[in-house]
């Protein structure tokens, strides 16, 4: 199967990270990109498996995917070989060694330009990739199935739009996060806000954000979402327009024409003599934070700077600056995601009582992650309350959908310690556990 093969390919990648790739120019970023989709893509190849036979484009795709996964591996045991090899002792070996190192960095850098090349095939499938999701999940309404699968990359983004009445259990992290903001010392500080994905660092630091003491507080404020692909020239211009834009002070003529060290220029000379709160919104790698935080000047005015990361070297990198703090994001206790799960599926009515047990092990199964729960909760909202075997069907795709998504395993395994004394321990209806 070609999730299986993705997968163990997968295993393969990790160990190289700590390895030689890095000091060879781009091709971490590379392998990162490499292992980011392949990661994306397991978890629609489980299902994409069982449209293999009936559909002749999805065919096709998994074909490609396959002979990707083949194709790295080979290169990648390559690498390893090349990693692992014996020179022996004494002059022989130094001398057999001296030749190695000639061969090896040859080698290396074809095994690179290998690895580049698969990258390219790999851009040429993600876009199909996101071609066939779309039209799977269409195929997926239309036969009436209620599978769970990738339902929550449809509520991504929104954390931005949520209305206050829409968000439950952050109350005491906004307090918390708004008391480090407003006191402290007048140097500038950066909090980071940390977590897997879908745990809710946006929606909380928007709120944050937002707070009437806080926007008060800091005249001079900005959002910027970084992402993982962001084009820096475009982020600085963002962040120009929005600090102008935040004291009706007119943006300077010829911005659109500057390079990135002018801007950067220009919005530290902005910011030198402000109390500042810039918010740098989904910083994936290192680079992202590097690359903007000589702009925001260290000033003596009380400025904050606070970011989301699912990037633990992020969050404990910013942390060492002075007064730097991190927000570890925790997942939603039971009661706020029993909150939230009938907040979305009842619109506000109670749960029935003949839905509480399915409810709640579907619940279980979401572990506090919000995005699962609003997620599934979407799901649920349109099926037929009378219908018990349809909530017994999504439960069930949500079971497999967690077990192909290692973000969630890994939060479940978190998780579960915490829960398991809280969970009543009610049994589930055929649901795997
Ligand atoms: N406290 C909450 N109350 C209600 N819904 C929430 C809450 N937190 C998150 N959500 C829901 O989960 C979704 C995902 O949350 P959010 O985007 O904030 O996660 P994130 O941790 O920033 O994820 P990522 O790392 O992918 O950026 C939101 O769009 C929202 O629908
Ligand atoms: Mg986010």
């Amino acid at each position: 199967m070609a999730e299986s093969a993705v997968k163990f390919l997968l295993e393969k990648v990790a160990p190289l990270f700590d390895n030689d790739l890095q000091l060879m120019k781009g091709v971490r970023e590379e392998i990162v990109y490499l292992r980011g989709e392949l990661e994306r893509m397991t978890a629609f190849l489980r299902i994409a498996d069982a449209f293999e036979e009936s559909d002749a484009e999805v065919k096709v795709w998994i074909k490609q995917v396959r002979d990707i996964a083949h194709d790295s591996e080979d290169v990648l045991d390559e690498f390893t070989l090349l990693q692992a090899h014996d020179h022996g002792e004494g002059l022989y070996g130094s001398i057999h060694r001296f030749s190695c190192c000639i061969k090896n960095t040859k080698a290396r850098y074809r095994v690179a330009s290998e690895l580049q090349g698969i990258n390219s095939r790999i851009r040429k499938i993600s876009e199909v990739h996101k071609r066939l999701r779309h039209k799977f999940n269409m195929a997926e309404q239309g036969s009436g199935s209620s599978t769970a699968g990738h339902m929550w990359e449809d509520y991504r983004g929104d954390a931005l739009l949520l209305e206050k009445t829409d968000i439950v259990g952050i109350d005491k992290p906004i307090k918390q996060l708004v008391g480090w903001l407003l006191s402290g010392g007048s140097s500038r500080e950066v909090v980071s806000v940390a977590g897997m994905g879908g745990l809710g660092k946006t929606t909380l630091v928007k709120q944050v954000y937002d707070a009437a003491k806080v926007k008060k507080h800091f005249k001079v404020h900005a959002w910027i979402t970084v992402t993982q692909s962001f084009k820096l020239g475009e982020l600085l211009k963002d962040m120009l327009q929005q600090l102008h834009k935040a004291i009706r002070r007119p943006l300077p003529q010829g911005t659109n024409n500057m390079n990135n060290n002018q801007l950067k220029t220009l919005i530290k000379d902005f910011l030198q003599k402000r109390r500042y709160l810039i918010v740098l919104d989904d910083v994936w790698h290192l680079y992202g934070w590097d690359s903007v935080k000589y702009a925001l000047p260290n000033n003596i005015c009380g400025s904050r700077i606070m970011l989301t990361t699912r990037n633990a070297d992020v969050a404990s990198t910013t942390s060492v600056e002075p007064g730097g703090k991190v927000y570890n994001m925790e997942p939603l206790p039971q009661l706020e995601s029993w909150e939230l799960l009938c907040k979305k599926t009842f619109q506000g009515s109670p749960c029935p009582p003949y839905l509480e047990e399915i409810s709640n092990c579907i619940l279980r199964k979401c572990e506090g992650l919000p995005l699962a729960i609003v997620a599934v909760s979407g799901v649920l909202a349109t099926k037929d309350k009378r219908r018990i075997d349809e909530w017994d069907m999504v439960g069930h795709s949500l079971g497999a959908e967690i077990e192909g998504n290692d973000k969630l395993k890994d939060l479940k395994k978190r998780a579960s310690s915490k829960q398991k004394k809280k969970n009543t321990g009610r049994c589930c209806r055929g649901l795997p556990q």
